[in-house]
Order: C-alpha cells, then sequence, then structure tokens
C-alpha cells in the first residue's frame, strides 16, 4: 500500500497538462489545451484539459478526469499502478503504508514470485536467442512457422533446453529463492531433495497480466509425441489464476480500446500470426470456455466482442453456449468461422493485412442469427428439432440486457426461423418470468442481508428516501450515468419514470451547487408560519446569511433526505465529511479523489459549463452572467424542488398502498398530509419566485 502522504505529493505535483502531454499533442486555446482525442479517431479536436481545475475530458467519449484517471482510462493502469508511474516521472519517493506482518509477508511473496518468473522470461528469451541449442532448436521451430524477429521480441518467445535442472540451477545461483521457484511452479522440488525445471525442451509463451508482468508460462512441445501433452503450462499458484487472464491482453489492450473490438481466439499461436499480420486487438482464452472474470476484462475496454472459430466446425457447437455468459455480460457478439481447414494462425499468414481486415470485416455474423442459421441447418426437415430450437434460442435472447436490443432479435428470429412473433414473444416472456423469479429470489437474500447488517449498524430507518423500484432505479442509474460519463454500455435495462429522472437531475444539480458553490457565504429568504394578532396563520419573511454548503446539509438533514442515487450519495457524504473536518470544500481533493466514481463525477459536472464553449473556443473570456447573483434562489429551489418530487414519489407509493384494506384508514391519512405538505412546497417555491 503507498502511503496517503505519498498519493498526496503526486497529486500536488503532477501537471495534467505535462502527463497528458505526453501521449496527446496538445494546443493552447484560452486558459485551457485541447487537442485530437485519444480514444478515437476523429478531426476535430474535442479532447479539452484544463490546467486550472488540472482536470481533461474528452467530450467525443465523455470521459474525464485527473492526472492518474487518464493513465487509468489511457494506458489502462490500476489505481496504484498510476501513482507508481507518476512518482517515478516526477522522481517522488514512494513510501509505502506500514503493513501488518503478515499483509507484509503475502505481499513480498508475491513480489519475490513475480521477480522470479520475469528472471525466467528473460532467461528463456536468452537461451533461444543465444543459446546454440537453442537457436538450433527453439528458434529454427519459430522460424519455421513464420514468425519473424521481431514478433519473437515482441512476446518474448523464449525456450529451455531440454536437462533437467539448467534453468532451477542457474536462477538459483544467480540467488533467487528455490522457495518461489517451486511456487511459481517453475520448478519441481522432489521428496529427495532433488529440484528439476517443470519445462524441458519446449518452446515458451510468457502470459502477461494487463500491465505487462509475467504471471505464468505456456510450453509447447516440438515433437509429434502423441504420448505427451502438446502444452505444458504454469499451474495455479498465488500470481497466475487461468480463469482471470486472458492471453495477449497486454499488447492488445491499446488497440482493443482504440479499434472498439476485441477478436478472441483459441490458442497462444493464434494471437502471435494476427499480431504479426497487423491485427493487434486479440486475445486468447488458452482453448477453454471464456469465465465471467475474463468478459470483464475485455469490458473494461470495450462490449464489442468477435469470437474467432476454426475452420473445421466440431467445436463450434459446444462453443456456442458458452457466448450466452458473454451475452448476459451486456457485451454485443458475433462470431465467425475460417474457411475449412484454417484457424486464425494459418490463415493470418496466408494473406495480406488488408485481407485479413476485410474478411474479418466481411464474415463476422451476429452471434444470434448465426446460432439461428446454424441450428437450422440442422433441424431443416425436422419440425420436432426445430421446434426444440426455439426454447433454445430465446434463451440465448433472453439474456441480452437491453430490451430494445431483444425485440430487435426476436423480429429477426421470426424472419428468419419462418415463426410468428407472438410465439417468439410468448416464449420470451416465458423464460423473462423464469429469470425474474431467480433474480427477485436473490435481491431478496441480499436485501435481508443488508437489514440485517443496518441493524447491527444501528443504522435509523424512516428516511424520506424513494423505495420500491430499488434495482431498476439502480440499473437506471447506472444507464444514466455512463451515459453522462461516457462509457459504451448501453445495455442497462431502462425502466424510468419521468420522477426518477427529474429527482437525478435535482440530486445532481445540488452536488454541482455545492462543488461551485459551497463556501460562498449568501443571504437567504425563508418563509415561516406564524400566527398573529388576530389569531390567523400568517407567513413571515425570514432573512439570515449562512454558508451554501451548510445551508444545503441543514436542509437536507432537516428532513432526512438521502439521495437515490448511490453515487450522488457517495459524493455528498464525501464532500460532507471534509466539511466537517476542514471546513470548507476542496476540489481539488475531490476530482483526484481514490475513488473513480468520485473524481470522474466530480470531473463530469465541473466541466458542464465548458461544454457549451468547446465549439466557440476562443470566446472563452465572455462570461454568462454570475449565477452568484441567484444563489440564494438556486439553493432553496433546489431543495424545495428534490422534497417535491420525494414527496410526490411518496403519494404515488401510498395510492398503491390504498388497496390493501388492513390499513386503508392510515395511509388515507398520510396521503391528506402529505398532499397538504406538497401544497405548502408549491407555495414556498411561488412565493421565492
Ligand atoms: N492448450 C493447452 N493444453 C493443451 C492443448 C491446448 O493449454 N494440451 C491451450 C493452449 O493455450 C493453446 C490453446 O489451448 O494455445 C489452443 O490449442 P491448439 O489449437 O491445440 O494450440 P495452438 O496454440 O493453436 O498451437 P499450434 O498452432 O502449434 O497447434
Ligand atoms: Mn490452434
Amino acid at each position: 500500500m503507498i502511503q496517503r502522504s505519498t498519493i498526496d505529493r503526486v497529486f500536488e505535483t503532477a501537471r495534467v497538462e505535462e502527463v497528458i502531454g505526453e501521449f496527446v499533442t496538445l494546443k493552447k486555446a484560452g486558459s485551457n489545451f485541447k487537442g485530437l482525442s485519444p480514444f478515437t479517431d476523429e478531426k476535430s479536436p474535442s479532447f479539452m484539459v484544463s490546467p486550472v481545475k488540472q482536470i481533461w475530458k474528452d467530450f467525443s467519449t465523455g470521459k474525464g478526469g485527473n492526472s492518474v484517471t487518464f493513465l487509468m482510462e489511457h494506458e489502462h493502469f490500476s489505481y496504484p499502478e498510476a501513482i507508481r508511474y507518476l512518482a517515478k516521472k516526477y522522481n517522488i519517493e514512494i513510501e509505502e503504508e506500514e503493513q501488518t506482518d503478515e499483509q507484509k509477508e503475502a505481499a513480498d511473496e508475491r513480489e519475490s514470485m513475480y521477480l522470479v518468473s520475469n528472471f525466467a522470461k528473460e532467461y528463456y528469451h536468452d537461451i533461444l536467442l543465444n543459446h546454440p541449442k537453442g537457436k538450433a532448436i527453439g528458434l529454427s521451430y519459430f522460424k519455421e512457422r513464420g514468425f519473424t524477429d521481431e514478433t519473437i521480441k515482441k512476446f518474448e518467445l523464449g525456450y529451455n533446453l531440454d536437462d533437467w535442472s539448467a534453468f532451477t540451477d542457474t536462477a538459483i545461483r544467480k540467488g533467487y529463492d528455490l522457495n518461489y521457484l517451486a511456487k511459481t511452479g517453475l520448478s519441481i522440488v522432489k521428496d529427495n531433495n532433488k529440484q528439476f525445471d517443470r519445462f524441458k525442451g519446449r518452446v515458451l509463451f510468457p502470459i502477461q497480466s494487463m500491465s505487462g508482468r509475467v504471471l505464468g508460462f505456456g510450453g509447447r512441445i516440438l515433437t509429434a509425441d502423441k504420448k505427451a501433452a502438446k502444452y505444458l503450462n504454469s499451474p495455479e499458484s498465488d500470481i497466475y489464476h487461468k480463469s482471470k487472464v486472458l492471453y495477449g491482453i497486454y499488447h492488445a489492450k491499446q488497440s482493443i480500446a482504440k479499434e472498439d473490438r476485441c477478436f478472441l481466439v483459441e490458442g497462444y499461436t493464434d494471437v502471435i500470426s494476427m499480431n504479426q499480420a497487423g491485427v493487434e486487438n486479440v486475445v486468447a482464452s488458452s482453448g477453454t470456455a471464456l469465465t465471467p472474470d475474463q468478459i470483464r476484462l475485455i469490458r473494461r475496454l470495450t462490449p464489442n466482442i468477435t469470437v474467432l472459430f476454426d475452420g473445421d466446425a466440431a467445436g463450434i457447437r459446444a462453443s456456442i453456449r458458452g457466448i450466452d455468459l458473454i451475452l448476459e455480460q451486456g457485451m454485443n457478439v458475433k462470431v465467425l468461422i475460417f474457411p475449412e481447414g484454417d484457424d486464425p494462425d494459418s490463415f493470418s499468414k496466408k494473406v495480406s493485412k488488408e485481407e485479413l481486415t476485410e474478411y474479418l470485416d466481411v464474415n463476422a455474423k451476429d452471434f444470434i442469427n448465426f446460432k439461428v442459421s446454424l441450428l437450422m441447418e440442422e433441424a431443416k426437415n425436422d419440425p420436432v428439432k426445430k421446434a426444440g430450437l426455439i426454447r433454445d434460442i430465446v434463451t440465448s435472447i433472453s439474456k441480452i440486457p437491453d430490451n430494445i436490443q431483444r425485440e430487435v432479435y426476436v423480429q429477426e428470429c421470426s424472419r428468419i426461423m419462418d415463426i410468428s412473433e407472438t410465439v417468439l414473444f410468448n416464449e420470451l416472456a416465458q423464460i423473462g418470468k423464469k429469470n425474474e423469479r431467480e433474480a427477485y429470489q436473490k435481491r431478496q437474500q441480499e436485501q435481508k442481508q443488508q437489514e440485517r447488517q443496518q441493524q447491527r449498524l444501528g443504522t435509523s430507518s424512516g428516511t424520506l428516501k424513494s423505495g420500491g423500484e430499488g434495482e431498476d432505479q439502480e440499473a437506471y442509474f447506472q444507464a444514466r450515468i455512463s451515459q453522462e460519463g461516457g462509457a459504451k454500455g448501453k445495455n442497462a435495462g431502462l425502466q424510468t419514470s419521468k420522477e426518477i429522472d427529474t429527482l437525478a437531475i435535482l440530486e445532481r444539480e445540488i452536488i454541482k451547487i455545492l462543488l461551485l458553490y459551497g463556501n460562498t457565504q449568501v443571504d437567504f429568504i425563508d418563509w415561516l408560519e406564524e400566527v398573529n394578532e388576530f389569531g390567523k396563520v400568517v407567513m413571515v419573511k425570514d432573512e439570515y446569511s449562512n454558508f451554501v454548503s451548510q445551508e444545503l446539509y441543514l436542509q437536507l438533514q432537516d428532513d432526512e433526505i438521502e439521495f437515490t442515487n448511490p453515487h450522488f450519495q457517495k459524493i455528498y457524504l464525501e464532500i460532507i465529511n471534509r466539511l466537517n473536518q476542514e471546513q470548507s470544500i476542496s476540489i481539488e481533493q475531490l476530482t483526484s479523489h481514490q475513488d473513480p466514481d468520485i473524481s470522474q463525477l466530480v470531473t463530469d459536472i465541473l466541466m458542464d459549463d465548458e461544454k457549451h464553449i468547446l465549439s466557440d473556443w476562443e470566446a472563452r473570456d465572455i462570461y454568462v452572467t454570475g449565477k452568484e447573483e441567484v444563489l440564494p434562489k438556486l439553493v432553496t429551489d433546489a431543495i424545495l424542488n428534490l422534497r417535491r418530487v420525494l414527496i410526490e414519489l411518496k403519494i404515488k407509493e401510498l395510492i398503491v398502498e390504498i388497496s390493501n384494506p388492513d390499513n386503508r384508514e392510515s395511509t388515507l391519512e398520510m396521503v391528506v398530509n402529505y398532499t397538504e405538505l406538497k401544497k405548502k412546497l408549491f407555495e414556498k417555491l411561488n412565493r421565492i419566485l
């Protein structure tokens, strides 16, 4: 763990324009810089960097943030990796957090395992290129397969001699601990304390993480020995989890993000040959079905995936089941089959780069359509089989999270399969119900668990908060935020209502006011009910001065209002905590926040205004009339409106409850009370207007 003080120093020192300047050509434009988006192939600049605010925003994709988020987006670094990168760039010494002995040991252990793995990679690579036997056997094998020197170096391919322990002995001589050699599986220690190399007389493919660390190896045999396995792989270890790794991801990540597509192949050699042919956005699942962890790895870079199949169709039928899992994660899936007898490796070597990209382009088929055609082929003249197909296909369709997309598929399948849409929709509804039931049960369990947890924490209930559609709201907000934040997934099932939409806008507005004017002191006006000398209730004007942040806090606290959007709630709490500690809000601390949810949203909100001037850059010094003048009204309206919408939601909820005869009376009474409250709010809103 990096110490907080180091992280703070990194943020104080790093200049966003310098960090980004290494990757994007920036031109001065007023007080900002602009450039071409590094995330798309745009022709006119929509990428903006603000040295004053120390943030950036890419208007073509909606991405934005600070130096660290840029490195995370562009280089696909993890948070600590980005901090370390910046510390190195600015010569800041990294101080590590005090860890418990156990933590330290585990971290040291993993670090040591990375070190021996890296040494092994260099050793095998060196043997391949420089040892006489390595050259004669290993290198000539790769050459025969058509791999160029450049490719061999890029993927740091290697070879280990057909000895008992050449590698292990060298490693130990160089001071590496046998313990870690054994833990990574590079060496095998026998009971009699003899040690051997795991990989012998095999060519080696280093398997790297997203950030380029060596996690393990795949070792291919060179002989056609039918008894020995073609590949021998590193065993699972503390650093190598097969189900979480994709071969080639390190070399492919930039290209996957840029092309907005990932090609999925089976083997190491497929990845390498396609790279050599100029197609770099390729990863391999290493011969097994994709796991959810692997899909998530790809989804960080793109929602679009194309699965490539060998020409010999044997494996296809078995593999298409696994593809439902990819659909379920909201990815858009295409499939492509190479010509009979070819795989991505052999095909890439036969054709030019242009021919390869064109082939990939032209022959990629939408997965559902592909599946329908494939199965229809089988069931052509067999009505019984055909009936069985429908369920199969519709199950695939039901996995797609996006409603509209699902409908389009139903229509298309109806056409291809020559079955009425109604039948398909009915089937879909049935499967949908089943899925829903399962999801509901799961949700209930989770909710119960949460309640138990809250009870333990003693959280108060009875908070004014729109309940009900819990999960749908969550999905909706996720979608909303990803629209705002520009994330690529468009698939969250939108089940929305006008109120929820308004609520999100209002909550965002309040955060924005807090960020921009939290530290400003203004004069507020409120209207209070008072009984006058004639015993009549009248509204009395109350004027007072307060900080915007305190006013918002007190008002919201009064009503125990919680934000429905979890991201806004998180930011709100963060701001309030800081206010309690430091008495004022520091924007920098939020835009450089460790939690990307917070830094990203704060950046987005702060950049709201810049968006409008992007088209008219030079006119930057013309400002819209100061919002400060209307600030008191802005604050009061935001809160009143938020209250009003929450109350409207509450009333709606209660009206549904009325049909329940058990407590109809009390429900009715509550409806009356809330309606009265709503009326008063409207009055207040109008009066201040
Ligand atoms: N694989 C494995 N163990 C095996 C066979 C295969 O781990 N005994 C994995 C490897 O990751 C391999 C992938 O499955 O890359 C695909 O297998 P295959 O097509 O047989 O291997 P290729 O890598 O294509 O090798 P080659 O082209 O040399 O046959
Ligand atoms: Mn193969």
